[in-house]
């Protein structure tokens, strides 16, 4: 495992330093590893490849070369975990806009485009020396083939590449990303949630779609109807019941 130490002294804080590693297990797990330590908030881990790249619920996340894989580690006052994980695919879908590819979020926090994934955030809270942390792990296909992708997954997702015919530099895409990333960290701090919310409301596909969404109490079958000022989908049954779900898998039905 080889890793790089790149400081970026024009960024502010996401991305000012960025740890660049040629495999690692996880990008999220690096980043648990590096709290033993006194890092600064935003540094980043980025690898070009994952072994054991994780995604939510426990699934894999497959990460080949040619993928953009990285973790942000964040010490928010509040233990916000999931509404950081909700915010910060706002500043993914900007960057995978940029890059012309017109994504928008199915909650939690998948980029979709054309109802195929094309990208996918795991945020995790972490307690260490006495300081809440999250870790944002992002996982974008850029540069990959859909046959690099497991044969399961192929069917509902897509890549950069398969979208739009061009290479991708993920130091561009990092670039654009740590900007976008950083005004919105910023935006944060310093405004009411329920704002932040409506924000990320405006971006999330899955309001006003049939959706069936697996939690770990059963299936509500309905439509997505709101978000909570916690970040909770609200989804309205078709016998006009409120269901306000926390956690769970989003499949649009229309
Ligand atoms: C999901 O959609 O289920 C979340 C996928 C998150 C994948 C990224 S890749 C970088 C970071 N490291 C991981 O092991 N997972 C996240």
């Amino acid at each position: 495992m080889n890793r790089k130490e790149i400081v970026a002294s024009h960024r502010a804080r996401i991305g000012r330093t960025v740890w660049h590693y040629d495999a690692v297990e996880s990008t999220n797990d690096t980043a648990k590893e590096l709290l033993e330590e006194d890092v600064p908030e935003g540094v980043v881990v980025w690898a070009d490849r994952q072994v054991a790249g994780r995604g939510r619920h426990g699934r894999a996340w497959a990460s080949p070369l040619g993928g953009l894989y990285f973790s942000i580690v964040l010490k928010p006052k509040e233990p916000h975990a999931h509404v950081l994980g909700l915010f910060m695919g706002l500043p993914l879908i900007k960057s995978l806009r940029h890059f012309g590819v017109l994504a928008g979020l199915k909650w939690p926090n998948d980029a979709m485009f054309q109802e195929r994934k094309i990208a996918g955030i795991l945020s995790e809270g972490v307690y260490r020396r006495d300081t809440y942390h999250v870790i944002v792990g992002i996982g974008v296909n850029t540069n990959l083939d859909l046959e690099q992708l497991p044969p399961e997954v192929r069917p509902k997702a897509t890549t950069l590449k398969r979208e739009v015919p061009l290479f991708v530099s993920h130091e561009e895409f990092l670039e654009y990303f740590f900007k976008e990333a950083e005004l919105l960290y910023s935006r944060y701090t310093n405004t009411p949630l329920e704002l932040m919310m409506r924000d990320y409301r405006g971006q999330c596909i899955t309001i006003g779609r049939r959706v069936s969404v697996t939690t770990s109490k059963g299936i509500v079958v309905g439509r997505g109807y709101d978000l909570s000022p916690q970040g909770a989908l609200v989804v309205l049954d078709d016998a006009g019941g409120k269901h306000e779900i926390a956690d769970g898998t989003v499949e649009h039905l229309n």
